[in-house]
């Protein structure tokens, strides 16, 4: 099976307690990595790592919010006091609010530039070591389609996300000689808390659901190191 690639490698992942990172730690762990939950809700976290556990998995849980800096390079520390090592870091955090420029909050404007851009950019710098001495190893970051596209009311969320494709574009460029695979996962709309209050009027059906981002991150992962992604785009049948 293609995923034992990844069994005894260790995976630290943003945004673990909900959505897609909930769904990227379960699959992690079932594909055989010790993975490490990070998130600001305790008792979401608790019950992923819970059922990780339950099924036979290695799994544990970091309460951070990714806007306050140094405590995600003390988040790294924990980590590698914990497991050892660090193979496998998914940016995954995330916020997204909607609105016209004009419209949009200051406070808002600066969680999403802090959350989808900033704070994979130093957790990135603050897991390097680790990964660097793990290698072949992987980052993976979760931006959107909006990091490729703009459309009307996303304007910051869309800044934020293509900010982190940049990021991404570039850090594959300066990692490639260390042998660190550096990809941007860049999915539509996805059936999750975060589309609920994003763009709730959408039509379900139509949408990508969890597994399908699932699916996408097990097969960067388990490529061989050789094999760069770049960007990954999943498209629903509507936008
Ligand atoms: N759903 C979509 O349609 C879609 C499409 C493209 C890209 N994305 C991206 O996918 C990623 C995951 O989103 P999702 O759809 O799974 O939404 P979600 O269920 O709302 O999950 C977002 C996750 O980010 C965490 N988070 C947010 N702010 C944080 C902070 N300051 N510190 C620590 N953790 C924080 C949340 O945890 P806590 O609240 O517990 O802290 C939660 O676990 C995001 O980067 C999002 O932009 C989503």
């Amino acid at each position: 099976m293609a995923e034992s690639s990844l069994r005894g490698k260790v995976a630290l992942v943003t945004g673990a307690s909900s959505g897609l990172g909930r769904s990227f730690a379960l699959a992690l762990a079932e594909a055989g990595a010790k993975v490490f939950l990070a998130a600001r809700r305790e008792e979401k976290l608790r019950e992923v790592v819970d059922e990780i556990l339950s099924a036979g998995g290695e799994a544990a849980y970091h309460v951070v919010d990714v806007r306050v800096v140094p405590a995600l390079y003390d988040l790294v520390d924990v980590l590698l006091a914990r497991f050892k090592r660090l193979d496998i870091l998914v940016n995954n955090a995330g916020v997204g609010y909607r609105s016209p420029l004009l419209e949009t909050r200051r406070s808002e404007i600066m969680e999403m530039l802090e959350t989808d851009l900033a704070a994979a950019i130093y957790l990135s710098q603050a897991s390097l070591n680790a990964l660097l001495r793990a290698a072949p190893s992987d980052i993976v970051n979760v931006s959107s389609i909006a990091g490729l596209e703009g459309f009307a009311e996303g304007t910051v969320y869309c800044a934020a996300k293509s900010g982190l494709v940049g990021f991404t574009r570039a850090l594959a460029q300066e990692l490639k000689p260390a042998n660190i695979r550096v990809t941007a996962i860049c999915p539509g709309s996805i059936e999750t808390d975060f589309f609920e209050r994003f763009r709730p009027t959408l039509d379900r059906p139509q949408m990508l659901r969890p597994d399908d981002a699932v699916r996408a991150l097990l097969y960067v992962l388990t490529s061989p190191p050789n094999v760069l992604h770049g960007e990954i785009v999943l498209r629903p049948r509507v936008v």
